[in-house]
């Protein structure tokens, strides 16, 4: 695996280096194999990333395209909360795209470990014949948490491709339908997408030092091809003992 780490002045900066690497990624792999599977990321950092990819993506073929998500909170798809309707608001609903293309985690059936494995269905009609995900994005929470996979949690070790968990206390949605690292390690790439000053401390112990058994999740993502970080300057701090 290959690692990459990219410094940015700022989120908008950083938000349209990953929208020219997604977009290079999407265009190539179409090209090679007529598809692309892109798993997106939830939270506020991707936010304005997606707005950008809906103007700059016209050269996709997004039929062609086919999306999923690293993870999604219990609620409704019209929620707030959703990681879904996020998408929808800053993407899906700007860009012309068959429904059919879309697959984001059920929530809907009040029965979270059901869900998961309708999802995990899914997954694998989808992929299976396609090799694996091509890229997915990822954020990372300040415990070290990415996609809804948190520290020290037994989904950390799970041989399933997708998993239903809940959030330590303290988090809005504790419900959720996440994939497992198992899952998001056959991807060819994977994009972290860190801003904020909040996200300091965190990065110097996620990229620095070997993986810790779970203790910080995103130390644990090695996909098959290649791993990059996306960080604005406040994320990464004093960077050179990132470099
Ligand atoms: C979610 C995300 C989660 C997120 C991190 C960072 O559903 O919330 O998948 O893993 O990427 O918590 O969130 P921010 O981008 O909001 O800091």
């Amino acid at each position: 695996m290959k690692k990459e780490i990219k410094v940015f002045p700022d989120h908008e900066s950083m938000s349209i280096a990953v929208a020219e690497e997604i977009i290079n990624t999407a265009t190539s792999t179409i090209e090679a194999k007529g598809f692309f599977s892109l798993a997106l990321s939830g939270g506020d950092t991707p936010r304005r990333l997606y707005d950008i990819l809906s103007s700059e993506g016209k050269g996709i073929n997004w039929a062609k395209v086919h999306f999923l998500w690293g993870d999604e909170r219990y609620v409704p798809w019209t929620s707030p909360e959703s990681n879904y309707r996020m998408a929808f608001e800053n993407l899906f609903s700007k860009i012309e795209i068959p429904e059919s293309n879309i697959n984001p985690i059920p929530t809907n059936s009040k029965d979270p470990v059901a869900d998961a494995k309708t999802y995990e269905q899914r997954l694998s009609e989808l992929l299976n014949g396609a090799g694996f995900m091509d890229l997915v994005l990822l954020g990372v929470g300040r415990d070290g948490h990415t996609a809804s996979l948190f520290p020290g949690s037994p989904v950390l070790r799970e041989k399933k491709l997708v998993a239903a968990v809940t959030a330590p206390k303290g988090y809005k949605i504790r419900e959720r339908i996440t994939l497992t690292p198992t899952a998001i390690n056959k991807a060819q790439k994977v994009f972290f997408l860190v801003s904020g000053v909040g996200k300091k401390e965190i990065m110097r112990t996620v990229l620095k030092g070997e993986e810790d058994g779970g203790k910080f999740p995103a130390k644990m993502i090695r996909p098959k091809g290649q791993l990059k970080w996306f960080l604005d300057y406040q994320a990464a701090g004093d960077i050179d003992f990132i470099m």
